[in-house]
């Protein structure tokens, strides 16, 4: 994807032209329609452009599965087992899908005994042919997971270019510091990086420079078989870190946590498959709520649990939504009356995560007053509000950030802020899914906008949203799908 790109602008180096950027842009958004057709076609979605009618509350109930930012893990996860794994709780989503091929091309056969279930047999983990990994890694980060289950069962991993969300640099740094403290060798070629270890992998002493997601995922997957006890400072402890690594204690793992994101592992010689249900999608779960905030709607989201929404729960409370905690859901609702304006920032776990502000911003527009939004973990996660706009918002990014008084997530370097004021009516638009969460807040944006809207790129949106077209029927969206 971003990989054509560049290879188009070496070329035109090369040939002593000056890079045309334009093209190179035209490039960037020709690839994305491509892999979001992809994705869509991954869960069986027919068109990629939804057609909206908005301004009708949505209503009643949906169902909510395991996370995409565990399921995805855990079936890596079931590459260090010496005997089949079964998940549990698995949604229909693309990101899924790579993974099962991706599992697949390194000989692990992955079948659904049944609804929302895989059984993953690692029994004959070979070496894959890098083309068809790297054929897969355009629509997603996780080959780079790989690399420790990989180092263990066949002593070297080839890594491609990665992909995933286009909302900032995100480099893999953390990642191959990580993997070289623990002893593997590292070599960058054009095509990816190959790593190896050629005397095998031994417990570690790493301290993360920020507590990111991925890297102590990559940490936890290559300690658990390294020789020794591994210690991880600031480390992340997001919900589905702590679900990854109950996953790796069933399989026979020795892991334990202390205060100040201290995470120890010490390796053991073998470890066999599990059986587990994965933690529900809380991300999902937001999204939704904030979709019955921002359309005046009531929405129950069945699955949906407390403690891993309670940072979310308590903004969603003071914008002027109301909820109610069940055994089996959480019900999210409009109470009426006018919405308020908020201070957010996002942070790692247990604060206000990233994923949750494109479809908050939506309701924000909403709120009487100006809210900011300090974004503090990607340096890139505004670009969606630019669409926001054209439908009406009144929103400022400031590329720098803002200064804040009341804040306590410390600043980062290439941290922005989104100033937001309203309320202002939105009216239907043209637009174009950026990323994963962006894409879900255009839906909102839709659904609760006055006139038609026209969102294409929609298979972005399948990467992370289990069957959303059928959602958003149950909910009494007024839309119909092109094509
Ligand atoms: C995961 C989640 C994503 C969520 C994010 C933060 C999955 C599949 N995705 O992404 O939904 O938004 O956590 O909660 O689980 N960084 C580096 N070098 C590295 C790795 C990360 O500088 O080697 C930086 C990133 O650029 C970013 C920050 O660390 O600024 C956080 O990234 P990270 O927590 O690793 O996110 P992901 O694991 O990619």
């Amino acid at each position: 994807m971003i990989r054509a790109s560049r290879a188009r602008t070496l070329s035109i180096r090369r040939s002593g032209l000056r890079p045309d950027y334009t093209r190179r842009v035209d490039l960037v958004s020709v690839n994305l329609a491509k892999d979001a057709r992809k994705a869509g076609a991954r869960v069986g979605l027919k068109s990629d452009a939804i057609v909206v009618e908005g301004g009708k509350p949505l209503t009643g109930r949906i169902e909510v599965r395991g996370a995409k930012n565990l399921a995805t893990k855990a079936m890596v996860a079931a590459l260090l087992g010496d005997t089949p794994s079964l998940l549990q709780g698995v949604p229909e989503i693309s990101d899924v899908d790579v993974v099962t091929r991706m599992l697949d091309a390194y000989g692990v056969a992955v079948t659904s005994p049944a609804e929302g279930e895989l059984l993953l047999d690692p029994s004959n983990v070979l070496k894959a042919h890098f083309a068809q990994i790297d054929a897969l890694a355009g629509s997603s980060r996780i080959p780079i997971l790989f690399c420790g289950p990989l180092l263990h069962r066949l002593g070297e991993a080839l890594i491609p270019d990665l992909g995933g969300c286009r909302i900032g640099d995100r480099p893999i740094d953390f990642h191959m510091d990580a993997l070289r403290a623990f002893g593997a060798i590292v070599d960058k070629s054009y095509e990816g990086i190959r790593i190896t270890a050629p005397n095998g992998l031994h417990g570690a002493n790493i301290e993360l420079p920020f507590p990111s997601v991925g890297a102590t995922e990559q940490v936890l997957l290559t300690a658990v078989r390294a020789q020794g006890v591994t210690e991880l400072k600031n480390a992340a402890i997001e919900p589905e870190i702590m679900d990854l690594i109950a996953i790796l204690q069933k399989m026979g793992a020795i892991i334990w946590t202390e205060a100040n994101r201290t995470i120890f592992i010490e390796g053991v010689d073998s470890l066999s498959g599990y059986t587990h249900r994965a933690i529900f999608d809380r991300n999902e779960a937001a999204s939704w709520a904030a979709a019955a905030l921002a359309t005046h709607g009531d929405i129950y989201v069945g699955g949906a649990k407390q403690l891993e929404l309670m940072t979310f729960l308590n903004v969603f409370r003071k914008v002027g939504g109301a909820f109610d905690v069940h055994e089996d859901g959480i019900r999210f609702y409009h109470p009426g009356g006018q919405l308020h304006p908020v201070q957010v920032e996002t942070d790692v776990h247990p604060g206000f995560m990233t994923d949750w502000q494109q479809p908050l911003i939506v309701a924000l527009t909403q709120a009487d007053g100006v809210s900011i939004v300090h974004e503090t973990v990607y340096e890139n996660r505004f670009g969606f509000t630019d669409a926001l706009v054209d439908m009406g918002a009144d929103i400022v990014v400031h590329k720098d950030g803002l200064e804040s008084i009341s804040r306590r997530v410390p600043r980062r370097k290439l941290e922005q802020a989104a100033v937001i004021t309203g309320p202002t009516p939105l009216h239907g638009a043209d637009v174009r899914v950026p990323d994963l969460r962006g894409g879900f807040s255009y839906l909102i944006a839709a659904l609760s906008a006055s006139g038609t809207s026209r969102i294409t790129n929609l298979g972005i949106i399948s990467r992370g949203y289990e069957r959303f077209v059928e959602k958003l029927e149950a909910l009494g969206a007024d839309f119909r799908l092109e094509g």
